[in-house]
């Protein structure tokens, strides 16, 4: 009898004792959580927020929220909750496709990066801590000066396109006038229109090829990246092709070397039409930018 009251005895207690044991922790706990929210928000003002804030009128990609924490999470496109494998946001840090290797920021530390896996881990929980920590002072990887010079230069590519892109297409014009009239000065001023043409497109490619443009392999975007990119650089060499065989032809209207110059003019000035237009696109974010 007493042997069963103490086994009874015993099971009380261990069942209260099971009870009052805090319950088996399920992921991280709400001050973890609060806590990863603030510092993947510490992470994604320092290196996204330049291209994807919401104060930016065009942010890039059309994706402008990257401050807001509960609408990103929302969006199973971008963040599947709990998966970081699935997580495309997480796979482009990841990767070092967003910001880009060659963006001004730097890209994500390896500290980082688990910062923003563990925080996909854990839910993708949007609510913030009262007061966010204080910002550690750690030295960040530095973006290379060289780096940053050539970011900087890249800048003036759009710029420079308008002078060989103007004085090619403004040489077809006087090849019209040209043909039309049938005299030398014309002749004359559409050498040194393609010759100035095709000699100022050599650094307008230049800088293209400078230029930090960030790309998700794979988008549309990168798609229209690449084929302005090699379009662009073969034009430059039509045009220098165009200005070889305007200077070994003669001035003379109907000549064939006259006639192979003015079809090569013809459709170098075609390309250069579709490598502006797919640059407008980069430049606008996407096709249908020429939409009514
Ligand atoms: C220097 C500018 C720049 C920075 C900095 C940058 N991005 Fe981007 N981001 C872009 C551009 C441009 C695109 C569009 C690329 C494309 O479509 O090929 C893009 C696209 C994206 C997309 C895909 C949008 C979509 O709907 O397809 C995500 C997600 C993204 N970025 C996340 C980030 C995150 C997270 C960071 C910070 C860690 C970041 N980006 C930093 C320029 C930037």
């Amino acid at each position: 009898m007493m042997r069963v009251f103490l086994l009874l005895l015993a099971a009380v207690f261990t069942m209260a004792g099971a009870s009052a044991a805090p319950a088996p922790a399920k992921g991280p706990g709400k001050d973890e959580k609060l806590r990863l929210a603030g510092d993947v928000l510490k992470i994604f003002e320092a290196k996204c927020a330049d291209c994807h804030g919401a104060h930016l009128p065009k942010p890039k990609g059309k994706f402008g929220y990257v401050l807001d924490l509960k609408r990103m999470a929302e969006n199973p496109e971008y963040i599947v909750r709990g998966e970081p494998g699935k997580s495309e946001l997480f796979q482009l840090v990841k990767n070092n496709e967003m910001p880009g290797e060659d963006a001004d920021v730097p890209p994500l530390t390896p500290d980082e990066k688990k910062l923003v896996e563990d925080w996909v881990r854990a839910g993708a929980p949007h609510e913030l801590p009262a007061a966010l920590p204080p910002q550690e002072g750690k030295p960040e990887a530095k973006v290379s000066f060289l780096r940053r010079v050539a970011n900087w230069l890249g800048k003036f590519h759009p710029l420079s396109t308008h002078f060989p892109v103007g004085l090619l297409m403004t040489a077809v014009f006087a090849e019209a006038i040209a043909w039309w009239l049938k005299r030398d000065e014309w002749m004359l001023l559409v050498r040194f229109l393609t010759v100035l043409g095709a000699l100022s497109s050599v650094p307008t490619a230049a800088l293209g090829w400078l230029t930090n443009f960030p790309i998700v392999s794979g988008s549309e975007l990168a798609m229209i990246y690449r084929f302005h990119q090699i379009l662009g650089t073969a034009v430059s060499v039509w045009a220098l092709v165009c200005a070889t065989l305007v200077c070994i032809a003669e001035c003379e209207e109907g000549s064939l070397a006259r006639r192979r110059f003015r079809g090569a003019l013809l459709l170098g000035a075609f390309l250069i039409s579709v490598v502006g237009f797919l640059g407008g696109a980069l430049n606008a974010g996407g096709l249908g930018h020429y939409k009514f």
